[in-house]
């Protein structure tokens, strides 16, 4: 199998049982607690394969990493990324590769595939900046950030481990939970304050992006990460339409009605969780949170978020 991670399961565990833990309320029966490390919650498995790629994955300078908070449109980024960087190749779109697998099936994450079974040198991460293994920055690997409203990404987030589960995980313990930063890759604001801050400081390597400014105008956003990828699109390329292909392509509308991202088939290349192709593809909305969230959760939100936020010049 070569999904198959070089993780001893039980290598880690004795570094781990050391660290403070926490009951993980969001997971799957597979992972009970929730453990600090440097900084971050993360979930027992999670923390294995952490420190699994810090051992075992070997980056190029080439390489480029798409690198998220869980539930901040990964999937998208992912299809965008592979049309993009294949065009030449795929370049029917009435017959493309997506149509029939899905987006992590080309991009695989470096937590669950670090001996870099890939055909592109492109990856994916959920592992916050300031704990990337430092060679992906000292090598200078590009490193494709997205962000994501936490009000959304906390509903998505709660939505998406729910189905995982297969059982209701109560809505307001999660969110008490996600405020503390205590999920899987959390804090969310010092996820995303690290690599905020290093790409103010190094923008030629680090792209980073929100999914409400990439929903507003797609577009452009496929042309800059063309650019930053250093494929960017030809005069000859964009007369055709390419860009906007490209964009379709990768809609929610399109991908989330191909019969492979409808199915309930458990994706490989999501590892030991075995999660179904459908469960990346829910909604696909801005403001979703407002259906679930009182305006005093959004509203609490949004104040931890100006709170934390307070003088890096970034916002939600
Ligand atoms: P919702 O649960 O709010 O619908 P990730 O890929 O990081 O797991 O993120 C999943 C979120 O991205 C889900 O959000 C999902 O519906 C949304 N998503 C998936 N594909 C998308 C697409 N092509 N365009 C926009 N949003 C997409």
């Amino acid at each position: 199998n070569t999904n198959e991670s070089p993780i001893n399961p039980t290598k880690y565990r004795e570094i781990i049982s050391t660290l403070p833990r926490q009951p993980n309320v969001f997971a799957p029966p597979l992972d009970q607690y929730i453990h600090k490390y440097q900084g971050f919650w993360f979930r027992t498995t999670m923390l294995e394969s952490i420190m699994s790629v810090h051992e075992h994955f070997t980056p190029q300078p080439t390489d480029i990493i798409i690198c998220t908070n869980p539930k901040s449109g990964t999937t998208w980024l992912k299809a965008l990324c592979f049309a993009t960087f294949t065009r030449t190749r795929f370049n029917d779109f009435s017959s493309h590769p997506l149509f029939t697998k899905s987006p992590h099936d080309f991009i695989p994450w470096i937590e669950i595939s670090a001996n870099r079974e890939s055909e592109l040198p492109v990856f994916a991460t959920h592992i916050p900046y300031t704990l990337l293994p430092k060679y992906i920055v000292e090598l200078k690997c590009k490193i494709i950030y997205l962000s994501r409203d936490p009000k959304d990404l906390f509903i998505s987030y709660w939505q998406f481990m729910c189905k995982l589960r297969k059982e209701a995980i109560p809505l307001e313990t999660a969110y008490q939970y996600f405020c503390k930063g205590i999920n899987s890759c959390g804090p969310w604001w010092d996820h995303i304050l690290g690599s905020w801050k290093a790409s103010l400081e190094f923008p030629e390597k680090i792209l980073f992006m929100k999914y409400e400014d990439m929903m507003n105008d797609p577009f452009s956003y496929v042309k800059r990460i063309a650019e930053f990828m250093s494929c960017p699109f030809s005069a000859e390329e964009e007369r055709q339409g390419l860009v906007q292909k490209i964009v379709n392509l990768c809609s929610f509308e399109t991908l989330s009605n191909l019969e492979v991202n409808r199915n309930s088939l458990e994706n490989s290349a999501t590892g030991a969780l075995k999660i179904e192709n459908n469960s990346f593809f829910r909604k696909g909305k801005v403001g979703d949170w407002k259906n679930y969230l009182t305006a005093e959760m959004g509203a609490h939100l949004d104040q931890i978020t100006e709170q934390k936020f307070s003088g890096s010049g970034l916002s939600f």
